[in-house]
């Protein structure tokens, strides 16, 4: 074990204990305490994630870590303080933000997302890659859904921290977050080392729509089946648990995941007016040269099947086209 390694997980152990303490005990917490309460967070669930609250000044982190002998520069290099300008010393990275801590694989805190109350920009500001956080293999609340994804053998991937929790809190205790970052091969390898199915939850707008899109041959390549749920009127899964409650959730999100063929087929919608012939026609083509890639013909009968009753046109023609786009990819191979 490298001695830096664990100096700079130890201080950032320091740093969230500290961070909790505030949120939990002080006056300053109380306005944090008051925000997380409004969006649906009760101390419970602050205290199963670990919330805290990194208070408004430059130098409290700065001076626990100094008080207790840990090497500033070190902690500087690993992302948890900042270096003032003229190089005169530190100061705290995170200020009058809300603190999730960020875990590894034993539940060991690595990084943190910081939430700014309210509205300004960033957002969400995240400790930068170090040698213990990399944004590339690390899942938030990977740690604490381990048992649950093992055991049912599926997994719900979400986008955010607050998605995380507003559906543990709703019974979901398998689901985990890419945070915001694209989904990378090496999750998708993580992922199905854990898990046979996966679920991508990710927000209802288009942002997330397509970043679902875009995660289903990377989840598929590992090895996962994957289903995609569904999220209606642009809500990101908070939103809709805030506004229809965690039973509705559960049922008509997360249990009506609809297969991955399905939600291609869906998505490829968004390109086309489907009151007008022509698009419609169009999209039915795109739609026909998606399914002549499906390996199973039992599959691609199912979707050509779903297809062609839906918009009335014959099954027989669909499915010929079918067999002639496939017919000309051999050729072509
Ligand atoms: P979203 O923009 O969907 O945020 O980003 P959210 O989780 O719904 O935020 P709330 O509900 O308004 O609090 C999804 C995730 O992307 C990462 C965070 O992990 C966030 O949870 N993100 C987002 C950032 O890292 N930085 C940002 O500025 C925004
Ligand atoms: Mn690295
Ligand atoms: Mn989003
Ligand atoms: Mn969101
Ligand atoms: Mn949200």
């Amino acid at each position: 074990e490298n001695p830096e390694r664990a100096r700079l997980q130890a201080g950032y152990e320091l740093a969230d204990k500290l961070y909790q303490y505030i949120l939990h005990n002080t006056e300053q917490g109380k306005v944090a305490k008051e925000y997380l309460k409004q969006r649906g967070i009760d101390d419970k669930l602050m205290e199963a994630f670990g919330i805290g609250y990194a208070p408004d000044r430059w130098d409290t982190l700065v001076k626990l870590l100094d008080k207790n002998q840990f090497p500033l520069t070190l902690m500087e290099q690993g992302g948890l303080i900042s270096a003032k300008q003229d190089g005169s010393g530190y100061v705290d990275k995170f200020r009058d933000r809300v603190m999730f801590p960020i875990k590894d694989w034993k539940g060991q805190t690595i990084a943190f997302g910081g939430r700014i109350m309210g509205q300004g920009q960033p957002k969400y500001m995240n400790s930068p890659e170090s040698m213990l956080f990399h944004k590339s293999r690390i899942l938030y609340n990977l740690h604490a859904a381990r048992p649950q994804i093992r055991k049912t053998q599926e997994l719900v991937l979400f986008e955010g921290y607050m998605d995380v929790m507003r559906s543990w809190d709703a019974g979901v205790h398998n689901g985990v977050a890419t945070m915001g970052t694209a989904l990378t091969q090496e999750h998708a390898e993580a992922i199905r080392r854990l898990a046979e199915r996966v679920i991508i939850a990710y927000d209802g707008d288009g942002a997330g729509q397509t970043a679902a899109y875009k995660s289903i041959p990377i989840l598929e390549n590992a090895g996962c089946q994957v289903r995609v749920a569904v999220l209606p009127g642009g809500l990101d899964p908070d939103e809709f648990i805030a506004k229809h409650g965690s039973e509705r959730f559960v049922r008509e999100v997360v249990e009506a995941a609809v297969p991955s063929i399905k939600y291609k087929l869906l998505y490829y919608r968004r390109n086309y007016r489907m009151q007008e012939d022509g698009e419609r026609l169009r999209y039915i083509q795109q739609a026909l040269r998606m399914i002549a890639g499906l390996v199973s013909p039992i599959e691609r009968e199912h979707y050509v099947k779903d297809i062609t009753s839906e918009f009335r046109y014959s099954f027989e023609t669909a499915m010929q086209t079918v067999n002639e786009i496939r017919l000309q990819a051999e050729k072509s191979d």
